[in-house]
């Protein structure tokens, strides 16, 4: 079948937002009693991003949408869908999403829903919201999709390396200067394994690691046939690919089970070099991955904006693969066209001026910053956010969340209520004295590395 495009339909504009810190890879490892190069060489990973205690998946979701509206001047009142693609859950009933839904200002007319299937829950929320504009129900308005995970496993745990956090909005509308989704028949595998999970009760995450390979590698291969049956376009037709990336080795181990299905159906000739090959196709939408570790969701997205802001490749007009894999397991790829125009993404991600912007941190206090956030879990843990501006979250009071807002460097907001409703005028004020008066002063601004 065809190559066709969609018409009009894919992401016209992509923002990130990553935490403020990050643990350098060899430090890990030296307090983990392990070779540097396991990490670095091995699983690919320089460095992970750290959250503090006050940045949640709500703040990592709610900061890339404002980035998002920011830097491409979005009007809040034009957004009809917003769809979060989360594993990272803060409660077993309220979304994400409707806490970013009165953080970005959006309309009460704009339908607000989080899609869960491990890192495949972004990729789901991509297709639902561009299904809603090409279906015609979006009635001039766009839809707002963002992908918001903390990737976090035991301490000392095979999978601790590969620990990160970040977030992804995108813009998805019938102008796609970023990115044209294309129509081609569905390339999707989903099949229930037991690769990896994290129980309710717990909030660092179990895999089976090596099965977990195994079954991110079936799933690419078996999503990449049904690719080429449907559409008999092969791997020479793609500029780039980009892989859910866990760690960015595994992007490799893909491109290599994909390289090898193309060598045997005759793609790529006999002598091809698959080192060169991924050098050419993969790496240039592994750097930021290398810096950032696993975001789940928004690990993909991460890459796609590493593509695109990538300082010495141009990928304007570029044909991509993406290939999408959520343990447990349901995975897919798709064909895309990156726009002509460079100007609609490069500088507007933010990708650069959050890393740039990033303290690191020692060991010990990433030790610390994950036992406060597993305190502030608890009911009654509201305490002051750490001293810097911009939206925070504070911990939980009567076992509701509480936000301090964007704008603000003390004044938290009850995540309850909306932000002018008569209620939240009524107890704003209230829970604002309460985290002032939390009897602490405020911690000294950290050092490099704190
Ligand atoms: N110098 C250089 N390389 C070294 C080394 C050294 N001193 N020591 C080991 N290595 C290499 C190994 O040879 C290996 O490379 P290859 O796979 O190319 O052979 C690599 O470093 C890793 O070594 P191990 O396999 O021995 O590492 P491990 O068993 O301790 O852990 C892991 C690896 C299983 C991936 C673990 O990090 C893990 O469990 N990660 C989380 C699960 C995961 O990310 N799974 C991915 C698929 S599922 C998915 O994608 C969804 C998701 O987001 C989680």
């Amino acid at each position: 079948m065809s190559r066709e495009s969609l018409p009009d339909v894919g992401i016209e504009a992509l923002a990130a937002h990553i935490p403020r810190y990050y643990l350098d890879l060899g430090t890990l490892a030296r307090a983990n009693g392990v070779d540097p190069a396991k990490y670095q060489v091995g699983l690919g990973c320089r460095r992970m991003a750290v959250p503090a205690p006050d940045e949640d998946p709500v703040v990592l979701a709610a900061g890339a949408t404002a980035r998002l509206f920011d830097a491409y001047r979005i009007d809040p009142a034009n957004i009809g869908l917003l769809v979060v693609g989360t594993e990272s859950g803060v409660d077993g009933a309220k979304p994400i999403a409707a806490y970013v839904h009165r953080m970005a200002g959006l309309p009460a007319t704009c339908r607000a829903f989080d899609v869960q299937h491990a890192c495949y829950g972004s990729t789901a929320a991509l297709t639902i919201a561009a299904d809603w504009v090409a279906g015609g129900r979006s009635a001039g308005r766009k839809a707002l999709v963002v992908a918001a995970d903390i990737a976090r496993y035991d301490v000392g745990s095979p999978g601790e390396p590969t620990q990160g956090a970040g977030a992804v909005a995108l813009l998805v509308g019938p102008e796609p200067r970023v990115l044209r989704l294309e129509r081609h028949p569905e390339a999707v595998h989903a099949e229930e394994v037991m690769d990896f999970w994290r129980p309710h009760y717990r909030d660092s995450a179990l895999v089976d690691g090596h099965y977990s390979l195994e079954c991110y590698l079936h799933a690419a291969e078996s999503c990449w046939r049904r690719y080429r049956e449907g559409t008999r376009a092969g791997f020479p037709d793609f500029d780039f690919l980009l892989f859910h990336s866990p760690f960015p080795k595994m992007a490799r181990k893909a491109h290599r089970r994909l390289f090898d299905a193309a060598m045997r159906d005759g793609d790529v000739p006999a002598e091809a070099d698959p080192a060169a090959d991924f050098e050419r196709r993969v790496l240039p939408s592994l750097w930021a991955n290398a810096e950032i570790g696993n975001a789940y969701t928004a690990s993909l997205y991460l890459s796609l904006a590493g593509l695109l802001e990538h300082r010495a490749v141009r990928c304007a007009g570029a044909r991509i693969g993406l290939f999408s894999y959520g343990s447990g397991s349901c995975a897919e790829f798709l064909a895309a066209r990156v726009g002509d125009d460079e100007a609609a993404w490069r500088g507007r991600t933010g990708l650069h001026e959050l890393l740039d912007a990033r303290r690191e941190l020692t060991h010990r206090t990433y030790l610390r910053f994950r036992k406060e956030q597993a305190d502030l879990a608890h009911g009654g843990s509201l305490r002051p956010p750490l001293p810097h501006r911009g939206l925070a979250f504070c911990g939980t009071r009567d076992d509701r969340r509480v936000y301090r807002d964007a704008e603000s460097t003390a004044a938290p907001v009850a995540s309850d209520v909306g932000g002018d409703s008569p209620a939240a005028a009524a107890v704003a004020p209230r829970r604002t004295r309460r985290v002032r008066n939390g009897g602490q002063p405020a911690p000294a601004p950290p050092r490099r590395p704190c």
